[in-house]
């Protein structure tokens, strides 16, 4: 597996795999790398010839006073889970790479990102669809693999791809949890011991959500009214939002039918986490 960090390596060495035929599967990430991540390289193993990890936490999706600095970063195990995973290439720019100093082109969307996570994050779909569809020009992978964890970047990026006509696959990979329930997330290393423990609301909320729909609950308003009352329980948790919403349009629904996403964000401490369920 080689590392590599300027957009002209990638390229050559994607040419190469062309040349022999091979297919390509890319996986987007920031690093610090989990068994989440893993689970979309693994995926990304099986189904292509070849697989890149982008490695690279985007300055451009962070708002001005989130978590850029201070976002974890290990390159050598970031490196070596991938290797273990079976990737053949990981591309880790440096920013400068990614944006030249008159940089001035983005990828903007009117629908889809102004709701949830784009409510409190105004700039951040923004920094994402501009950022992936740099790597896809990059990498020009048939297949790239995102987290459901990550529901409304999932959409968003579907959508991008539908609207400007990029011949890449996206694959949607189901959350990975700990064996608690807590949906693995780097920024999970930021809670401590009783951040931790309170991070169980998330799950636990959802949980119950989920079972009231599974028990045939059609209203949404008593869904989420029942998941913020158990999120409320929780000292150190504030809720960002509860939300309900049609999984195709992300636009909230009063009655659960037909694919619906239940989408929260909840401070634990000072540490925004998000979960989610989809019920078809
Ligand atoms: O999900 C992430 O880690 C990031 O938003 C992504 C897709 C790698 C873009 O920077």
């Amino acid at each position: 597996m080689n590392i590599v960090n300027t957009i002209q390596e990638v390229r050559e060495q994607v040419k190469k795999w062309r040349m022999e035929g091979l297919t390509v599967g890319l996986v987007p990430t920031m690093g610090y790398l989990h068994e989440g991540h893993k689970s979309l390289i693994d995926r990304a193993v099986a189904e292509n010839d070849r697989v890149v990890v982008s490695v690279f936490v985007n300055p451009m999706q962070f708002g001005p006073s989130e978590d850029l600095e201070s976002y974890p970063r290990d390159m050598d195990r970031d490196a070596a889970l991938c290797e273990d995973a079976g990737a053949s290439l990981i591309f880790h720019p440096e920013p400068s790479e990614m944006y030249h100093d008159d940089f001035s082109s983005f990828v903007d969307m009117n629908t889809l990102t102004g709701g949830l996570c784009g409510k409190t994050r105004p700039i951040h779909f923004r920094g994402v669809c501009t950022v992936v569809a740099k790597l896809f020009h990059i990498v020009t992978p048939d297949k790239a693999y995102f987290g459901q964890k990550d529901a409304q970047q999932l959409a968003v990026i579907r959508h991008m791809v539908s609207d400007l006509d990029f011949g890449v696959e996206i694959v949607g990979c189901p959350i990975i949890r700990e064996e608690d329930g807590l949906a693995k997330s780097s920024r999970n290393t930021y809670l401590n011991p009783q951040e931790r423990q309170a991070a169980l609301v998330l799950s636990r909320s959802l949980k119950l959500g989920k079972q009231m729909m599974d028990s045939g609950e059609k209203d949404t308003k008593a869904v989420i009214s029942a998941i913020r009352s158990e999120i409320e329980k929780e000292p150190l948790a504030k809720i960002d939002y509860v939300e309900i919403v049609d999984w195709n349009t992300l636009e909230p629904v009063e009655t659960v039918e037909g694919p619906v996403l239940t989408a929260i964000a909840v401070y634990i401490g000072k540490t925004r986490l998000i979960d989610n369920f989809i019920k078809q």
